[in-house]
Formats: C-alpha cells, sequence, structure tokens
C-alpha cells in the first residue's frame, strides 16, 4: 500500500498547481495525474455531468492502483467529492475542506470571502462547510468566471486582469472580509493582482498549499507514507491532445513533466 502512488484529478492543467505543492510537501512519493482537458472547463457545467466525470476518473486512477485520490479541482470537489466518497472506499481528499480550515483559524473580523467558478459558487459548498464548523462566520461568495481563461491566456498582470478584478473583488472588499479562500486551481496565479485590489491586510488562503499538508497527515496517520529516500516517479495522463497542457504544465513543474500520455476514460 505504502508504495503505491497517490492519484491526483484536475478538469485539466489548473490542478498541476496542487501536484506542485503535493511534490514539494511530499518529496518521495509517486504522482498520477489526470487532467481532464477534452472536457475543460467544468466551472461552467452542470452538477449531474461533473460527478459523472469524476466517477470516470476516479474509475480510471482506481485501474492504476493509486493509494489516494486527491481531487484537486475545486469544481469537482464541490459538487462531487460526497458522491466519490459513497462510492469508492480509499481516502479521497478534496480541495475545499483543507482551505476552509485556515479561513477560519485566520479570519479575526468573522467576514470570509470566497471566489471560484460560477459551478463552485453556485453549489454553495464553501458557506456550507464553513458554517458547519462556525455558524457565526458571515460568508461572501462571488464568482470570478473570467479569470480561469485570463491564466490560460497567461494575462496574469495584464491591465484588463486588473480591470476584471477590480470589478469582481470591489463588493467583498466593500464587505470588509478580512480572509479570502482562492476557491480555483488557477486563481493563486493571479494573487499578486488580487492582493493588490484586496490590500494588503486581507489573507489570501491557497487551497493547493494547505490540501498537500492534509494528504501528508492523512498518509502518515495511515502508516502509508514512502520511506523518506525513494525516489519519486510522476506520471501523467490527458483525455485530449497534450501539447498545451505539456506546454503549461513545464512552466509549472519544469523538469517534471517528461512524458504526457493520452487516454481515453
Ligand atoms: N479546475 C477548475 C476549478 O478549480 C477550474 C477550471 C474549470 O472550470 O474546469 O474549479
Amino acid at each position: 500500500m505504502k508504495e503505491l502512488p497517490i492519484g491526483i484529478f484536475d478538469s485539466g492543467v489548473g490542478g498541476l498547481t496542487v501536484a506542485a505543492e503535493v511534490m514539494k510537501t511530499l518529496p518521495a512519493e509517486d504522482i498520477i495525474y489526470f487532467g481532464d482537458i477534452a472536457r475543460t472547463p467544468y466551472g461552467t457545467k452542470s452538477l449531474e455531468t461533473v460527478r459523472r466525470f469524476s466517477i470516470e476518473i476516479a474509475d480510471f486512477l482506481i485501474k492504476q492502483r493509486v493509494k489516494m485520490i486527491v481531487v484537486a479541482c475545486n469544481t469537482a470537489s464541490s459538487l462531487a467529492l460526497a458522491t466519490l466518497k459513497e462510492r469508492f472506499h480509499l481516502p479521497i481528499i478534496g480541495v475545499l475542506e483543507p482551505g476552509v480550515l485556515k479561513a477560519i483559524k485566520s479570519t479575526k473580523s468573522k467576514r470570509i470571502g470566497v471566489i471560484g467558478t460560477q459551478a463552485t459558487i453556485s453549489s454553495n459548498a464553501y458557506p456550507q462547510a464553513i458554517k458547519t464548523i462556525a455558524p457565526d462566520i458571515q460568508v461572501l461568495n462571488q464568482p470570478c468566471p473570467l479569470f480561469v481563461p485570463l491564466v490560460e491566456e497567461g494575462w496574469l498582470e495584464h491591465e484588463v486582469t486588473k480591470l476584471v478584478a477590480k470589478e469582481y473583488l470591489t463588493p467583498l472588499k466593500e464587505n470588509q472580509i478580512d480572509t479570502l479562500i482562492l476557491g480555483c486551481t488557477h486563481y493563486p496565479f493571479l494573487k499578486g493582482v488580487i492582493q493588490v485590489v484586496m490590500g494588503n491586510e486581507v489573507v489570501l488562503v491557497d487551497s493547493a498549499i494547505e490540501v498537500a499538508e492534509e494528504i501528508k497527515k492523512v498518509l502518515s496517520q495511515n502508516n502509508g507514507l514512502r520511506p523518506q529516500n525513494s525516489n519519486p516517479v510522476y506520471k501523467f495522463y490527458v483525455s485530449d491532445t497534450s501539447s498545451k497542457f505539456a506546454e503549461v504544465g513545464k512552466r509549472l513543474l519544469g523538469n517534471e513533466i517528461q512524458v504526457v500520455m493520452q487516454v481515453n476514460v
């Protein structure tokens, strides 16, 4: 069991932010990553569709014999995590809860903002998760659908991105939140622009960093960590031709992406 890889999946390239944090936090672990680039984005799709895609991918990862599944996609975590946990009997970790716990610890004003795709925000999964633990906290939600294409275009500091960020985030700023959850794989790339609009006093919670710590905790509790001196093997699978994935992936992970294999789930 210890020797098996960790399975990570996302709707596309964005989940590589989570893979990168897992590589840093758990450098001895093997990883199998699946990016559903044929069917991305998930953030504009229905509950039923995102659940169906997530089940198909989990089936694929289990066939590859993973010891754990990490749902790196915030949209899939918001819409499909409970379904996956009911259906499959191995540890499954989503990105919501670790980010939520960090945000609850961080807020002093008891006002937390959450930004994500339209599907994530419509699901209400973040406010529910926060209110279950801390009912007295006020949660302000904001979908930011243009952020994903802007990041994929590489417009991380572009004037257009700054304008869009101002438009989306001003209501949150006016409502005096002191903590903002970046509830989407792509948003950590926009930390600079988001911080400028929100001001330095607002804490930005990056789910990718929090989830890597959670994986470490769960594996060590289950005695599932590989020996520290093991050399990791990384495998990358995608559902469409892989050139864009490999290009963005190389920017993010450097030489860790060698071969990207195309598969049909
Ligand atoms: N991975 C998605 C998320 O974290 C963003 C991209 C998409 O919409 O598929 O919500």
